[in-house]
């Protein structure tokens, strides 16, 4: 189990910075994705902060040290289709022997509640520090979903990296997996009528991919 809080909003200057970049309707897709990549690393780096580490014993040119390494602890990387993928390949950069999932979920426009499409786990999720990416945690109801295929595959650390969070969407995260931290970039002020998160970024997969 993770010791990370159940809400990280990193603010960083250089992440605020960057996702101020990203948030304007003038921004193209090639510095959109770019941004997202640089981000990613940011908060890749603070949603794996408590990762045990242990020393092994090495030579450096000067003299032998005990020296930190990660523990061998296992990692999981899973993208929430298809915007996680933006932050799946900053996140798979800094971590790259993790292993990568991916859950298909797409939000049914009248009700707003996800619908799964796809699912492709790697195994042995129960002995790993799995962590869920997508841009923007919105209503909750995707990431809650997506969470519940997580534990039902056996995970049992599980972790959510998002971009842009709005309080509906922290909340209902919270009461459905009040056991899986949240590392955002910024919590907004609401969702629209449509379920956007306002000021947000707009359709974070459009702005990604170029598509409307
Ligand atoms: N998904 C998006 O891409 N943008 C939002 O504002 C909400 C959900």
């Amino acid at each position: 189990m993770t010791d990370l809080p159940h809400l990280t909003h990193v603010t960083h200057p250089l992440v605020q910075h960057k996702l101020s970049l990203m948030r304007r309707t003038n921004t193209p897709s090639n510095q959109f994705r770019q941004l997202l990549r640089e981000i990613s690393h940011l908060l890749a780096y603070e949603i794996t902060r408590d990762l045990p580490l242990i020393t092994e014993r090495i030579e450096t040119p000067l003299k032998p040290m005990d020296a930190p390494m990660l523990k061998g602890k296992k990692l999981a990387l899973v993208s929430i289709l298809r915007a996680g993928n933006g932050l799946l390949d900053g996140v798979l950069e800094l971590i790259p022997s993790a292993r990568v999932g991916f859950v298909g979920l797409y939000r049914d426009e009248e009700t707003l509640q996800p619908v799964q499409y796809y699912c492709k786990l790697p195994d042995a999720l129960d002995d790993r520090v799995v962590i869920a990416v997508d841009p923007m945690l919105a209503t909750g109801n995707s990431s809650a979903a997506a969470v519940d295929l997580l534990k039902q595959a056996g995970a049992k650390d599980i972790r959510f990296l998002c971009l842009l969070a709005a309080p509906e969407g922290i909340a209902r995260m919270k009461e459905a997996h009040p056991d899986v931290p949240i590392v955002t970039a910024a919590v907004d002020e609401c969702l629209n009528d449509h379920g956007y998160i306002v000021p947000g970024l707009g359709d974070a997969g459009d702005r990604m991919f170029g598509t409307k």
